[in-house]
């Protein structure tokens, strides 16, 4: 079968470090095209990491007929309308997370997939597809019992000024850049949608975005907490209580590929640890999401994931600015 012709919309950081050299090891990819506003930074990312074209606009990049797939990874206000000229163009699209800045931009991209329904279009969430979820998701559902806690951290310290996760204008902040992370895996354990939701954010001195983000959600069946900090020492966990046992995750969110990524599960009072150290989780996702293109099946992680992500990343904002509990209506 015909592997999947990647194009790269940017530079960025993220893409040059992870996601390519992942689309380039995958079965299903190859990365045949990057464009940058600048030629010369194209040029040279073609050049450093061997892709065969290098474009000096975004628009000639999606108008280059031998890309089948776009990775978006702009900064977060570019995510919908650098998304909606893709499909536009012809092209399917793994955008990163979080997919847009509100529901309203997300709506619009919605809007726009609803007219190419050919077209594969996927929030790129790609935590989801580490392997360590392969194992927990039976324990969850067999071992755990009823989950009525979950308490996640995600954190880093970034003091660049001109960083996008630093500036308020284009979506940066910690909820929007990590916090998203401790919305999804709550989601995704629980299984459902919150119904209400309330939290701080606080910027730091210095800085107009908030560095210190911490959520309650009120689920159905429990509550999930997570805190999202972008200016304290780097680390990341996830506690799941379950009624019949605890499962703490040391690196629920981006293990590197090689390194540790224990579980530990304490069910009546007996630990085991399980560490998943193989396996990349970019590299998994191009590849899940390579497949849903050439078998013309869903994407793996539907745009209504990405609906409900968005709509609590909403309400988180709206409980800051409002002071109080909101609901959210799905
Ligand atoms: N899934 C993950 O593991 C993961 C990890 C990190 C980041 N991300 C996501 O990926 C995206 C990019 O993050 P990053 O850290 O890689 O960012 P980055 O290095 O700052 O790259 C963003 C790129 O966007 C382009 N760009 C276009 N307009 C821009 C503007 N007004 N300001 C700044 N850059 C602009 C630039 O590329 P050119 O100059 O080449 O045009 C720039 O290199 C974000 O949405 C972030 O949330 C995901």
């Amino acid at each position: 079968m015909q592997k999947i012709r990647w194009g790269v919309l940017s530079t960025a950081k993220i893409a040059r470090t992870k996601v390519i050299p992942a689309i380039q090891s995958s079965e299903r990819g190859e990365v045949v095209a990057i464009a940058s506003r600048r030629f010369d930074s194209a040029q040279a990312a073609a050049r450093d990491l061997g892709i065969a074209r290098a474009h000096d606009s975004y628009e000639a990049l999606l108008a280059d007929p031998a890309v089948d797939a776009i990775y978006n990874p702009l900064p977060n206000h570019l995510h919908v309308p650098w998304s909606i000229k893709a499909l536009e163009a012809g092209k399917h699209v793994l955008c990163e997370k979080p997919i847009g800045l509100n529901s309203a931009d997300l709506e619009q991209l919605l809007a726009a997939a609803a007219k190419r329904p050919e077209l594969k279009l996927m929030e790129a969430f790609m935590y989801r597809f580490h392997p360590q979820w392969d194992s927990i998701k039976p324990w969850l559902a067999k071992d755990l019992g009823q989950v009525r806690l979950i308490n996640a951290f995600f954190g880093y310290n970034n003091r660049n000024a001109d960083d996008i996760r630093n500036l308020p204008d284009i979506g940066g902040g910690g909820l929007m850049d990590i916090g998203c992370y401790g919305i999804s895996l709550a989601r995704l354990v629980y299984g459902c949608e919150p119904q209400r939701v309330i939290a701080s954010l606080r910027p730091l001195p210095g800085y107009q975005v908030d560095c210190l983000a911490t959520a309650m959600l009120e689920f159905p069946e429990g509550i999930a907490t997570f805190t999202a900090s972008t200016k304290t020492e780097p680390t990341q966990w996830a506690e799941i209580h379950g009624e019949a046992g605890l499962m703490r995750l040391e690196k629920p969110f981006n293990p590197e590929p090689g390194q540790d990524a224990k579980v530990h599960l304490q069910l009546s009072g007996a630990h085991q640890s399980h560490n998943f150290c193989e396996g990349n989780q970019y590299q998994l996702m191009a590849d899940a999401f390579a497949k849903s293109i050439q078998d013309n099946t869903p994407v793996p992680t539907p745009l209504s994931d990405a609906q409900g992500n968005m709509r609590v990343l909403d309400a988180l904002f709206a409980s800051s600015r409002e002071n109080r509990w909101i609901e959210i209506n799905a």
